[in-house]
Order: C-alpha cells, then structure tokens, then sequence
C-alpha cells in the first residue's frame, strides 16, 4: 500500500496490490481525475492518462483554456464551465452559488482518522490504511475543502469523505455536499441496486446505463428498504466470478443520493451521498461541516468478490464492539407467538421451553411497557406495564437467567405515540410544523432527534430500564418513515438541515447507549429491514434482515442483502406456519436451513411445536452451534441465485482455516422428473480430500469445483417438493499432495 505524491506534477496515486486511483491538478488549480481501477504499476508520469480537448460549443473558463465540461474531475463545483451535476453547491451571503475550490496542498497520515459524529469504517492499527487529504480553497468563498482518501492496506477499499470549513464572517449555506464524485470516460457499464419494500428488502436489480441521469434516493428519512445506499457499477459481461465490478456504498442511514449521469461525450459521472433533496446546512464563521464516508471497493473477480471484500471489512472493521468476534447468542423472540398478548406466566412458559430446546437468549419484544395493548399507544412511556407484568422487568430478567438464559428486550426510542403521557407533556417534541397536523405512520410520531432535550430524556429513561433489567441485549426498532419533517425548536433557517441533524441524534443516542452498555449485544431494526445500512451496522453488529420470515422470501432477501453485508450482521429467524406474512407452508427444515445463513433465532411459541417439531429444532440448534463458525466468521460464495433461476438457489461459506465447507441448496420448485443437477463449488483446496459430513463419501476439492456435486446423489429427495431445503457440510479430511 503507498501514496505516491509527484511534487512537480501534482499527481497523487493511491495503490495496493489490488487497485490504483490516481489524480492530478490541472493547470487551473483545480482536480482532474485520471484512473480508478485495477492496479497500475507507479511510474513518475502519468501524464498519458490526461486527455482533454475544448470541444465545438463548450464554454471555457475564464483563466485556462479549459473546458470543464469534458474533462474527469475529482469533486466538481458548480455552474462554471461543466454543466453536468456537480458534487457541491454552496450559497453565499449574496445568494451566488458559484465556486471553485483550487488546490492549497496536501497531507498524508498514517492510519484513517475519524469522522466527528458520523459512524465509518476503521483501522487498529495504523499499519493497515493510509490516508490522504487534499486541501482546496474557493478565495471568493473564504471557504476550505478537504478531500479525504484512505486506502486499506489488505483489501481493495478505497473511503472517501469531505470537509468544509467557512472562513467567511458571513454564513455559508452548503445546497449539496456529496462524500464522493468520480468520473469515468466510459459508458460501457451495468449498474445494480438493491431494491425493494417492507418484507421484500433488498432484492437485487441490474440495468444497462443509458444517457442521462439515472439514480436512487431516499427522502423518507431513512436509508429506506425501497432502496440501499449502495449501488455497483459492472461491466456488461460482468457475473458472479469474472469481470470487473465496482461498489459504493455509504455508511449512512438517513436521506441519501447515489447518482449516475451518462453525459453526452458517453461519460459517467458517479455521486453518492446525503440527498441534497430538501437539505441546506448553514455554515457559521470557522464551523466545519463532515459529510458521510463512501467505502468503494474494486473487483476484478465478478461480484462475489466485491461482495467478500464487504463482508470481510464490514464485519471487521465496521461492526465495534465485544460481539464482533464473539459467537452471537440463538435467540427466540416472543413477537410473532404473542405480539402484544403475553404475561410474565407466557413470557416464562415460552423462555422454559425454548431453553430446553437448546435457545440461549429470550427477547421480550413490544408490548412490555405501560398500557401498549396494540400499536395505538404508549410509545414514549418507557415504563413497565405492571398489568402483564406486575413483578417488574428486573424480575422477569431474573427468573429468565435463572433459567440458564441470557434476557434481551425490544425498544423503539425514536418513536412517540399521540397516546401517552410523553405525548401529553411535551407535545412540541414531536417532529412536525407549527399549524400542520401530523400524518401519523403505523399510530405513531417521530420524536425530534435534533433536539438535545429529546435524546437526554430518552437516553436516561432507557438507561434505567435497560440496568434495571440487567439485559444482554437490545431490538432497538424504528416504524415509521418521517412526514412534515421540521422541528419547533429549530430557526426557520435551519429547517431544512433538520432531517440530518436527526440521524446525527440518532447516532448520538446509539453511541452513548453502546459505550455505557458495552457487553450488551444491540440488533437494529426498522420495521425489518428498512434502515439495514453500514450506518446502524457500525452501531449494532446484527441487523434484524426483514419482517418476512417466510422461507422461500428469505432465500431472496438474504441473498441480495449478501451483496454487501455478511451472514454475521444478518438476524435470521425461523417461524411458525403458515408464514404470518406469505400464508405459505414450508417445512421447518427448509426453515432451518435458510436461517442457518445468518444469526439463528426463533420466533414461534414452542409449545405449539409438535414432539417431532421440538425434537427437529433441538437438533438445529445443536447442529447451528456447531457449524456457526464457519457462517459468521466464513467466507460466502453465491452459487445460484433465485434472481435468475425460479427452481433453485445455492450459495456456500467455507470457515476462516478453510477445512469446513458449508452448503446450502434450496429447491424453491419441486420439478417432476426433473434434469440431472451438478453444483460446482468454488474456493475450495483443489489436493484436499473432504468427507460429506454424516456420510462415507470423500471428495476431493479439485472434483467438488470442477466436476461439481451431483445433487440427487447425495440429498435426499425422499420428501421431494416445493421450498426444500438442504445443507451439505464438507470436512477436510488429509493431506493427498
Ligand atoms: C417491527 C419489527 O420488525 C418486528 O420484528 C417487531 O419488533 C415489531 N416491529 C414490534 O412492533
């Protein structure tokens, strides 16, 4: 890994063994990017890169002959000589919102450094990235702009985020400030997303670029399950293992942008970062202003390595905390077995079953606190319900250990209801307009998080319950999207950064919650998997993945969440039937198996199991203890998607030491007579002998990738039909070099 600055060019490259990103300044002062892609060797000139032509009918800037409009920038400014969408637009104190930030210098630091109130990717040590920042200066302005590169040293990641500073005595409202820009010149690209809604998150979608801009956004107040602050930027012939692919995804869980102009000369322009979509930030003298971080990652091995290479950071170098190395906990959540309709004789009924099936963690989920009989009220009024649970939290918690299980409990901090006492005392702590009613969203209101007084109180009275509880771990839920998105104690010139200062409380609150509770294992959720992001992800190791835990729907949106985020952030429950949400039967192997992908749970009632049911999930469990390793610390590979393929589904993990190898087939459609079935494995140690677990048979890695497993050798298809599902675990069993 090295940062080579030359002095007399100006030209800055950032490479590993992996990938190069290179750029320059150009005579005007100003950035011009050169390369981002698959390693370049250094040399001292790379002047060959730079092209640049003033084309018929462009305007030129007023000191350079120079087009902007056709050359690669690196953080373009706006409304001069491009008239493509620009990464900033500021507003002085005139009303102009013209800029031009020229290069001052730069600094190299060892390491990566923080971003101030923002969650982002890190190192622990400083030997593993380097990290460049590039000063730019707008005179006019007074203002300064730092552009902040870190390049990791074991993996092709490169994060990028900005800083603004105004000098200025005069405000300075920043319109738009994207973490990143970058200029490619060509079009010759497919780009993906993951896209979706409540109960079918993140499924993946891939079109071919065409001119102009295409782009997805949130500007529902969270990074939304419509869209996920990621998208991948592949060539045509691009797949699973072979091509060249590109990602960005931003570590951030409010409104957001992720944009690509295909402009006339077949450019693209990528953007990503907070939608400037009803957002101005007023910039005092000498305040500072942070945008998000974007983590690119570069594969040239298709998409399952640039999912590996996320998997692999995300869950090491994003995820904090005493649970990012330590085996989660099987849990059972009470929600879909009573939703609000329990006592402390069900809840203890429940937790007494599910122990002695193996479970190690109870979750009490909503309905615990003062008169929440339904979704109608009381959120706000974080107090025990003495009528379901007249001997108090700390003593449900008690009996729960006492049982030999560690006790988690629901909360959903952001939210109020109009019904509650919160509510009644302290309605202008709700998010909303003077003379505007509130649209509510599932009975509920958001509470401002941009205003400290909120987040204080809400901080204290959680921290009681969750002290008095004694938890090991904590749902913390958000249901609903924001709608007159405003606060009363804000002026009415900082309205508009009012959505971003929300999410800053948000990660404000998770950061003193997490370091006052730092054993306590925190899973994210929103309504399922409506904020899933790197932003909660850097909060809260595991994120509840969806509210559909419906098998065969699960195969989907574990699968396209796998894009970017490993098994180890993914909650993964197995429920009842009929699925709450799909009405579909599917067998509670099938169940297993698919929630074997992720961190295992439960969420059914166990005293409605059958004997043969108790005896099916005991053996999961135990089996899941046994083979959790190789999912949450492993290394993921796609084998068939159930994107492309509406019969089947496949994808495997093989273990950090590489001699276990997990496989899960899915069979989503029973087929009759159905085709002989090879399935090739990938990654696997061509010379070495592996046993399929529980059988005789011995394989070796060469024969697994390249001639491939037959399936119905080796699955028993005795119960043959639709949504079934299998796991073959194979052993190294000797060295045959
Ligand atoms: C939405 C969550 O996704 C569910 O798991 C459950 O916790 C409910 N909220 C409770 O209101």
């Amino acid at each position: 890994m090295a940062i080579y600055v030359n002095e007399e060019t100006l030209t800055f490259h950032l490479t590993n063994r992996d990938v190069s990103y290179l750029f320059s300044v150009l005579p005007n002062g100003e950035l011009t990017h050169l390369y981002y892609g698959k390693k370049l060797s250094h040399v001292a000139d790379f002047s060959q890169l730079f092209y640049t032509e003033v084309k018929d009918n462009s305007c030129t800037e007023a000191d350079a002959a120079l087009s902007m409009d056709v050359i690669r920038q690196e953080y373009p400014s706006f409304s001069r000589s491009d008239f493509r969408l620009p990464a900033v637009q500021l507003t002085n104190k005139d009303g102009h919102r013209v800029s031009r930030f020229t290069y001052t210098g730069y600094e190299k630091v060892k390491g990566k450094t923080k971003l101030k109130g923002l969650p982002a990717t890190y190192v622990e040590s400083s030997e593993e990235a380097d990290t460049l920042k590039v000063f730019l200066r707008d005179e006019v302005l007074e203002a300064t702009l730092t552009l902040s590169y870190t390049i990791y040293q074991h993996h092709p990641v490169i994060t990028r985020h900005v800083t603004l500073t105004n000098h200025h005595r005069d405000d300075l409202i920043i319109n738009q400030m994207m973490s990143a820009s970058l200029d490619f010149n060509h079009n010759q690209f497919d780009w993906l997303e993951l896209a979706g809604s409540w109960a079918r998150e993140r499924h993946i979608k891939r079109t071919p670029l065409h001119a102009g801009i295409q782009n997805i956004q949130s500007t529902r107040g969270a990074s939304s399950p419509q869209h996920n602050p990621f998208i991948a930027l592949l060539r045509p012939e691009t797949a699973e293992h072979v091509g060249e692919a590109y990602g960005f995804s931003l570590v951030y869980s409010g409104n957001f942008l992720a944009q690509m102009e295909v402009d006339h000369y077949d450019t693209t322009r990528v953007t990503m970062g907070i939608n400037p979509f009803d957002f101005n930030w007023r910039l005092e003298r000498d305040e500072t202003f942070t945008t998000p971080e974007v983590v690119m990652v570069y594969s040239d091995q298709g998409l399952n390595k640039l999912s590996q290479v996320y998997h692999t950071l995300y869950r090491t170098r994003l995820a904090r905390g005493v649970w990012r190395d330590k085996l989660r906990p099987v849990l059972i959540n009470n929600w879909e077995a009573t939703y609000f309709n329990f006592n402390e004789d069900k809840l203890l009924q429940m937790a007494t079953e599910a122990k002695q099936l193996g479970v190690e963690l109870f979750v009490l989920d909503d309905g615990w606190f003062k008169g929440r009989n339904s979704d109608t009220t009381s959120l706000g009024d974080w107090f025990v319900d003495e009528k379901k649970l007249p001997n108090g939290l700390r003593s449900l918690s008690e009996k729960i250990h006492g049982l030999g299980l560690q006790f988690g409990l629901w909360i959903e901090p952001e939210m109020i209801s109009p019904k509650s006492e919160l509510y009644h005392a302290h309605p202008d702590w709700v998010v909303g307009v003077n003379n505007r009613p509130n649209s509510p969203g599932r009975n509920q209101y958001v509470l401002d998080f941009s205003n400290k007084a909120v987040i204080d109180y809400i901080y204290h009275l959680i921290k009681e319950r969750l002290t008095e509880a004694n938890v090991d771990y904590v749902k913390w839920d958000m249901n609903r999207f924001m709608t007159e998105a405003g606060s009363v104690h804000l002026a009415p010139a900082d309205q508009t950064s009012f959505r971003h200062r929300y999410i800053l409380g948000v990660y404000r609150l998770y950061e003193l919650l997490t370091t006052d509770f730092p054993n306590v294992l925190f899973e994210s959720c929103a309504a399922g998997g409506a904020r899933f992001d790197p932003g909660m992800l850097y909060y809260a190791p595991q994120g509840w993945t969806s509210d559909d835990t419906d098998a065969l729907e699960r195969v989907k949106i574990q699968y396209g969440t796998s894009l970017v985020y490993p098994a180890s952030m993914m909650g993964a429950h197995v429920s009842a039937v009929p699925n709450h949400q799909t009405g579909r039967m599917t067998p509670i192997e099938t169940r297993g198996v698919v929630a074997f992908s992720g961190m295992l749970g439960y969420e059914l009632d166990p005293s409605q199991l059958s004997k043969e049911e108790k005896t099916i999930v005991q053996e999961q469990i135990r089996h899941y203890k046994q083979v959790q390793p190789v999912v949450q610390f492993g290394q993921m590979t796609r084998l068939i998607s159930p994107f492309d393929d509406p019969l089947h589904a496949s994808w495997q993990f093989v273990s950090q030491d590489e001699t276990d190898v997990l496989v899960t087939y899915i069979q989503q459609q029973a087929q009759p007579n159905p085709a002989f079935r090879q399935l090739k494995l990938v990654g696997l140690k061509k010379n070495k002998a592996y046993t399929l677990v529980g059988t005789d048979s011995i394989f070796y890695g060469d024969q697994l990738m390249y001639h491939g497993l037959e399936l119905d050798r080796y699955i028993d298809r005795s119960d043959a039909g639709d949504a079934r599902g299998y796991l073959l675990h194979f052993k190294v069993q000797e060295e045959t070099e």
